[in-house]
């Protein structure tokens, strides 16, 4: 049996960095630290993170002030005010590419233009952007959701950095049938792109396919189907515990892929068990 692991599995580059920033002021603040949210959807990353310090808030009222970190999938301005308002300091962590789309819309919405984001409603990333609109964006996912947008003259889109791109250009196109005139920022991340093709293309050798990461993580989920989809096992497992030897018992070869949030160690326990079973060990 052979194990192969996608090479862009694991943490982007955004959450790497946000991971980094919080390693960081644990080692050098003399106060509280607190993260907005978990900073990551990673339970186990999550968990050792509070062991080494760093207590996971929200926007509660009466905290003592310390250093509070946001994540990478930002926040609106209001939020950042308002903890300031409070008396912490902000260690801003918004993933660059995150910034941009945030940026991208605010500008648009000074200009005139209708802000139409493509995401999903409710994601924390989504928010934080309809925030730098002072909520006056629109939200769709879906091209058919065009239809309910009324008149449309001078419109601006941007997309949450996660989006599929045929989703996205299907927004645009049906976008570009109704309005005058359209503004189009892509701000899509190429690392979720570059990591779904990756594990597609290994899931369509491999016989069994392993994906590690949070059941909470929207982008191992979505790897997850896109396994499913092509008909291969897939096994969407948190931790090297939850492998079961019998899933990979008779494979060939045994792909493995982890989200953007799913930390290194979790990886290389997995790959370790995995290449334990392959040399025959127990
Ligand atoms: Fe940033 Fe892309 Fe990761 S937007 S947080 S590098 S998935």
């Amino acid at each position: 049996m052979r194990v192969e692991l996608v090479k862009t599995s694991g943490f982007c580059f955004g959450v790497r960095r946000a991971v980094r920033m919080v390693e960081e002021v644990l080692r050098r603040a003399d106060g509280p630290v607190y993260t907005l949210g978990p900073l990551i959807h990673n339970p186990q990353m999550v968990a050792y993170m509070e062991k080494r310090g760093a207590k996971v808030v929200g926007l509660q009222e009466g905290l003592p002030p310390g250093v509070v970190v946001l994540r990478s999938h930002g926040v609106a301005p209001q939020v950042k005010e308002a903890l300031v308002a409070q008396g912490h300091r902000v260690l801003d962590a918004t993933c660059p590419f995150v910034r941009n789309a945030q940026m991208y819309a605010r500008s648009l919405w000074e200009e005139g233009y209708k802000v139409v984001i493509v995401g999903k409603r409710g994601h924390e990333e989504v928010e934080g952007i309809l925030g730098y609109t002072e909520g006056n964006a629109e939200v769709i996912w879906e091209p058919k959701e065009v239809m309910s947008l009324g008149e449309l003259n001078r419109v601006g889109i941007v997309a949450q950095t996660t989006t599929p791109f045929e989703i996205f250009s299907l927004v645009v196109r049906e976008l570009l049938r109704r309005a005058r005139h359209l503004k189009v920022y892509n701000t899509i991340c190429d690392s979720t792109v570059k990591r779904q093709e990756e594990t597609v293309a290994l899931a369509r050798r491999a016989d069994v396919m392993i994906v590690v990461g949070g059941r909470n993580s929207a982008n191992t989920t979505r790897l997850v189907e896109m396994c499913c989809e092509l008909g291969r096992p897939t096994y969407h497992i948190e931790t090297a515990r939850e492998l079961r030897r019998e899933w990979v018992e008779g494979a060939c070869l045994v792909g493995v892929s982890a989200g953007a949030s799913t930390p290194d160690w979790i990886v290389q326990e997995v790959l370790e068990n995995l290449n334990l079973w392959s040399e025959g060990g127990k």
